[in-house]
């Protein structure tokens, strides 16, 4: 089912439009902040890298206005006096993509993960992007323009579950579940904003993601034993895959902004590439669900 003609929204413009990316510093996040600016944006990047945001300020300042802010988006003051600056700076927000995100360490079996490990996937990936839409949104609704709120979801956890990665997983259902809240909610109190989860996807993504225990709070560390599975790297991830037989082409994180933009433009409210094996796996989950058993998941080896 697409959109009901109440949700429906004319297309936003991007000349000139301001727009917030957290996690804008790297990966996925600065393939958006880039296409953002190609098409005449202003963006402003809130990350907790101090040198990946200025290394992409510099990097990216030459295609239009970027700006960096230092910000832990699990921070509620922080946040605060984010939104704050840049109301101060540009006097509106037009888009808010809600991009950082972060592992939950290594993964492991579900009754080894640590409640700080909880705590630090949790925190960056479900109450930041609360804490950025709670902060954002009622301002971006008071100013009565047209808008978007861009979740960044995942596959693992938005339609199925890796099971080897529950946190994170369970972390990104909570995402998709919310937005969908959120968007019927900007729907149907008559704003002029709408929402969209993105499931960044279309092959390997080569981003800082394997490593995002460099961003792990001393406070949030985990206190017992190792789960016996270290983090992945990006290429041994790759290995594994292709070892399995999977197709590991990688994906251009330029070319996967520009989508994410383009999509949130045309205020699409999924927004993924190469849907078809996803669409097969949500009939099938739909049919265990009919028969009482337990859907099959995303079918990465366990
Ligand atoms: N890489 C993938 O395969 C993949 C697949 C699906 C979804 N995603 C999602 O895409 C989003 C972007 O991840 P990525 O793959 O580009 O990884 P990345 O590590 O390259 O980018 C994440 C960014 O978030 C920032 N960040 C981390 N903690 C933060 C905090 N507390 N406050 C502010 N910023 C913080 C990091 O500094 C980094 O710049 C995440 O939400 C991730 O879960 C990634």
């Amino acid at each position: 089912m697409g959109e009901t003609n109440a949700s429906a929204a004319p297309p936003l413009q991007l000349e000139g439009a301001v727009a917030v990316v957290t996690g804008g510093a790297g990966g996925i996040g600065r393939g958006i902040v880039g296409a953002l600016l190609r098409r005449g944006a202003t963006a402003v990047i809130a990350d907790v890298e101090k040198a990946a945001i200025e290394a992409a300020v510099e990097g990216l300042s030459a295609h239009g206005p970027v700006t960096g802010h230092q910000v832990d988006i699990t921070d509620e003051d922080a946040v605060a006096t984010l939104a704050d600056a840049v109301y101060d700076a540009h006097g509106r927000v037009d888009l808010l993509f809600n991009n950082a995100g972060v592992t939950s360490g290594g993964g492991g079996k579900p009754w080894q993960q640590e409640p700080n490990d909880w705590r630090w996937c949790f925190g960056v990936n479900v109450f930041g992007m609360a804490i950025c839409t709670s902060t954002f949104v009622p301002r971006m609704i008071e100013g009565g323009r047209p808008g978007q709120v861009v979740n960044t979801s995942s596959g693992d956890g938005g339609f199925a579950p890796v099971p080897m990665a529950s946190v994170y997983a369970a972390s990104k259902a909570a995402v998709s579940c919310f937005t969908e809240s959120l968007h019927h909610n900007l729907v149907s109190d008559g704003t002029a904003l709408r929402a969209s989860v993105f499931y960044p996807s279309g092959g390997l993504l080569r981003t800082g993601l394997f490593t995002a225990a460099r961003n792990r709070p001393e406070h949030l560390a985990r206190r017992g034993e190792a789960t016996g599975r270290k983090s992945m790297t990006f290429d041994e991830m790759k290995a594994m895959l292709a070892k399995g037989g999977r197709d590991v082409t990688e994906a251009d994180l330029d070319e996967l902004g520009d989508f994410a933009v383009t999509e949130a433009a045309a205020r699409r409210y999924i927004i993924a590439r190469d849907l078809d094996h996803t669409v097969a796996l949500l009939h099938r989950r739909a049919d265990a669900i009919a028969h009482r058993e337990i859907p099959p998941h995303h079918g990465m080896p366990l």
